[in-house]
Formats: structure tokens, C-alpha cells, sequence
């Protein structure tokens, strides 16, 4: 029995609209039962706050896919992660594969990042993956050991362990390829390794989830492998039912 709650994470992207969010969350609040399982919702800022109320009272929580690493100040369309929880959210996605391929975003630039969500008291979830040359080429693992050391370098691992990490090959994100449950937990023995160097019984405590191309299908699978603690979903998170049914899948992990 693993010592981790298992946790899942839905990620919208630049989806939704006021209707769907609404409905949304009555959907999802009626299904989802599992209180063994933590349950996030990552929707576009613009519907932070209402999605934040619409699910009151309940234990699903809500967070930002992005927010700069400033508190403030003049960074026109920019937002702070300090708003983010004024909004109610209490978690921020960092590194998503998509801000690091269009929005050019470095290693450095996501550890600020990672320490600017802590310091507005958000858990950050620290995205990490290799593409799919990157795989090819055997460098798999060097690359996500590099994107996990610029952060547990720049932060000490206590504070690091306040957040989340997932692991998501980026040939796996939106493409229905999901990586085979033997490669996933591969790749999570290792960061979980690589934390371990720092400190074990974090490491042992800290939930890292798998992402690309989960579904009510596939997630039982993947989330019975000893060193993936759940899953961070993205296109299948726009169904209440699809994303419940995988919260399901979590807690008979
Ligand atoms: P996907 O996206 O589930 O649509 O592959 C996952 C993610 O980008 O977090």
C-alpha cells in the first residue's frame, strides 16, 4: 500500500466558456465520490474564480496553468500567482511542455516560477518530459533529470517536496500515444531516485503523477504502478464523466 494519496489533475488548456465550467462542476461534484483521492482542476484564468465558486464546499480544489514570477507591477496580460490564490486556486502548473515549446520557457525561468507559486502559497506541480527525439536519441532520462535538478537546485528539497512533480513524455500529450505502464514507472523510479539523493523520506512522501493521453481506459493501468501516485489529464478532463471515471480508476489504485 503506497503511503501517497493518489491525486488527479485535470488541465484545460485554453478550453471552456461561463456555460461550461458551470455545468462542469455540477457534473463533476455529483460523480465524484472518492474521497481517498485529491481531486484539481487547472481551468484558464479567466475562469478561475468562478469555477473556484462554483465548486464551494466541496474537496475538489482549483488551480492556474501559468502565472508570472513577479507579485505585481507592469507586465501587461501577465498574471500573478499571488492572484491566483486571491482567486481561491491553491495550486499552479510549472512547466508545462506547451509553455517550454511556445512560450520558450527555459529551466531557469520554471524554477522561478516554482518558487514564485510558494512564496504566493500554492503547491507548484512541476511538469517534466522528454520529446520524443529526446527518446529516440536514449537521452530520455538526462532531460528529465535536468528539468527536476533546475529546480531541487535552486530550492531546498523541503520546499520542493510541497509540490507535485509530472512526468509527461511530450510524444504522449494530445496524441492518444500513451507511454506503456512499464516505461511510465520507469521514468518515475527515477525522479523519485533523483529526489531520493536529496532526501529519501521526502522523496518517499512526494506524489508524482503520470500525463499524456490518459483516460478512463488506460488510467487503472498506469496508476497500479508503484511510483505513479495519479495523473495530470488534459483533453480528457473536458468530460466530467471521462475525468471522474479516471478519479475512480485512482482510488482502486
Ligand atoms: P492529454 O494532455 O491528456 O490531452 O494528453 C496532458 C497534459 O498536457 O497535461
Amino acid at each position: 500500500m503506497s503511503p501517497r494519496r493518489p491525486l488527479v489533475a485535470g488541465n484545460w488548456k485554453m478550453n471552456g466558456s461561463a456555460e461550461f465550467v458551470q455545468n462542469f462542476a455540477a457534473e463533476l461534484v455529483d460523480r465524484v465520490v472518492e474521497d481517498a483521492v485529491s481531486v484539481i482542476v487547472f481551468p484558464p484564468a479567466a475562469y478561475l474564480g468562478t469555477l473556484v465558486r462554483a465548486l464551494e464546499g466541496c474537496a475538489i480544489e482549483v488551480g492556474g496553468q501559468n502565472a508570472h514570477t513577479e507579485a505585481a507591477g507592469a507586465f501587461t496580460g501577465e498574471v500573478a500567482p499571488e492572484m491566483v490564490a486571491d482567486l481561491g486556486g491553491r495550486w499552479l502548473l510549472v512547466g508545462h511542455s506547451e509553455r517550454r515549446q511556445y512560450f520558450g520557457e527555459t529551466d531557469d525561468l520554471i524554477a522561478d516560477k516554482f518558487a514564485a507559486a510558494l512564496r504566493a502559497g500554492l503547491a507548484p506541480v512541476l511538469c517534466v518530459g522528454e520529446t520524443l527525439e529526446e527518446r529516440e536519441a536514449g537521452e530520455a532520462e538526462g532531460v528529465v533529470c535536468r528539468q527536476l535538478l533546475a529546480v531541487t537546485q535552486r530550492l531546498d528539497i523541503a520546499q520542493v517536496a510541497l509540490g507535485v512533480v509530472a512526468y509527461e513524455p511530450v510524444w504522449a500529450i494530445g496524441t492518444g500515444w500513451t507511454a506503456t505502464p512499464d516505461q511510465a514507472q520507469e521514468m518515475h523510479r527515477v525522479i523519485r531516485a533523483a529526489l531520493s539523493e536529496q532526501d529519501a523520506k521526502l522523496a518517499e512522501g512526494m506524489r508524482i503523477l503520470y500525463g499524456g493521453s490518459v483516460n478512463a481506459d488506460n488510467a487503472g493501468e498506469l496508476m497500479a504502478q508503484p511510483d505513479i501516485d495519479g495523473g495530470l489529464v488534459g483533453g480528457a478532463s473536458l468530460s466530467a464523466e471521462g475525468f471522474a471515471a479516471i478519479v475512480a480508476a485512482a482510488a482502486g489504485r
